[in-house]
C-alpha cells in the first residue's frame, strides 16, 4: 500500500551505508527509500559517488548509483534534458528536475526525496494518478462548435498565439503543485497550479469556444479558490513559468464576468 512521503527536511530513519567514500572528488547522496512490498518503514540510504567518474547532474549520479552500486534504487527519467518532466524530485529541499540540477549547486550532502506530500509508489517515484486526473478534468483540448475553414487550419493572430506560448511550455512535472501548501492539504479538491495553468491556457486560447463552461467548472470554493497566492509554485517551476500569475488572471476573469 502506498504511503505518503514526508515533507522535505523531515526526519526519516537512516538506513544502510551502501558503499564507502570513493575517489578524491567524492560526494555523498542521502536518498529516500521506500518499498511498500516489504512492509518496512521508509528510510534514507547513503551512497558515495566519485564525481570525477560521473556526469555533472543529480540524475547522472542517480543513474551511476543504480548502474554500479544499487540496482534496486527506483526513479523515473526519460529525456535527460528537461523536456519530459519525469525526473522531478525534491533535491536539497527544493523541487527540481534531477537532469537539470547540477550536483555542484548543492553544498554538502545531496539529500534526495520524492516530490513532497504525494503517495509513493517506490523510492523516488510518486503516484501521479490524482495529478493526471485533475489535468484531464480541465479538458485540455480545443473545444469549438464552429467547424474549421475547409481549406486551412484555425488561424490565430500573433498576439493571440503569444498568450498561450508560456502555458503551453508546461511539461507537467508537478514541481509546482507539490510545492503548494494549499495543494498539500486539499489535493483531493483543489486542482493545484499545474492543472490551473493548463485551464488558463485553454481559457485564453482565441480558437476555443468553451470559455464560459471552463470558467463555470472552476467556480467552486476548492477547485480554484484554494489558491491563496502563496507563489511557491512560480518559484518552484524549473521551466520558469508563472502558474501563480495564471491563477490570478483566471480569478480576474471570474470577477469581470460577474459585473
Ligand atoms: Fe512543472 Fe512548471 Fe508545469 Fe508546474 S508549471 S508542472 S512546475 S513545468
Ligand atoms: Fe499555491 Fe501557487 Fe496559489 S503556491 S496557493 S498555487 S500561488
Ligand atoms: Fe526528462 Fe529530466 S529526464 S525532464
Amino acid at each position: 500500500m502506498a504511503k505518503f512521503s514526508l515533507p522535505a527536511g523531515s526526519k526519516v530513519k537512516t538506513g544502510t551505508v551502501r558503499n564507502e567514500p570513493v575517489g578524491v572528488n567524492n560526494r555523498r547522496f542521502d536518498v529516500y527509500r521506500f518499498d511498500p512490498s516489504t512492509g518496512e518503514n521508509p528510510c534514507v540510504d547513503i551512497y558515495n559517488v566519485d564525481m570525477d567518474a560521473c556526469g555533472p547532474m543529480v540524475l547522472d549520479a542517480l543513474i551511476k548509483i543504480k548502474n554500479e552500486i544499487d540496482p534496486t534504487l527506483t526513479f523515473r527519467r526519460s529525456c535527460r534534458e528537461g523536456i519530459c518532466g519525469s525526473c522531478a524530485m525534491n533535491i536539497d529541499g527544493t523541487n527540481a528536475l534531477a537532469c537539470l540540477k547540477p550536483v555542484e549547486d548543492v553544498r554538502g550532502t545531496v539529500k534526495i526525496y520524492p516530490l513532497p506530500h504525494m503517495p509513493v509508489v517506490k523510492d523516488l517515484v510518486p503516484d501521479l494518478t490524482n495529478f493526471y486526473a485533475q489535468y484531464a478534468s480541465i479538458k485540455p483540448w480545443l473545444q469549438a462548435r464552429t467547424p474549421p475553414p475547409p481549406d486551412r487550419e484555425r488561424l490565430q493572430s500573433k498576439h493571440d498565439q503569444e498568450k498561450i506560448n508560456e502555458p503551453s511550455a508546461c511539461i507537467l512535472c508537478a514541481c509546482c503543485s507539490t510545492s503548494c501548501p494549499s495543494y498539500w492539504w486539499n489535493s483531493d479538491r483543489y486542482l493545484g497550479p499545474a492543472a490551473l495553468l493548463q485551464a488558463y491556457r485553454w481559457i485564453v486560447d482565441s480558437r476555443d469556444e468553451a470559455t464560459g463552461e471552463r470558467l463555470d467548472q472552476l467556480e467552486d470554493p476548492f477547485r480554484l479558490y484554494r489558491c491563496h497566492t502563496i507563489l511557491n509554485c512560480t518559484q518552484a517551476c524549473p521551466k520558469d513559468l508563472n502558474p501563480g500569475r495564471a491563477i490570478a488572471e483566471i480569478k480576474k476573469l471570474m470577477a469581470e464576468r460577474r459585473h
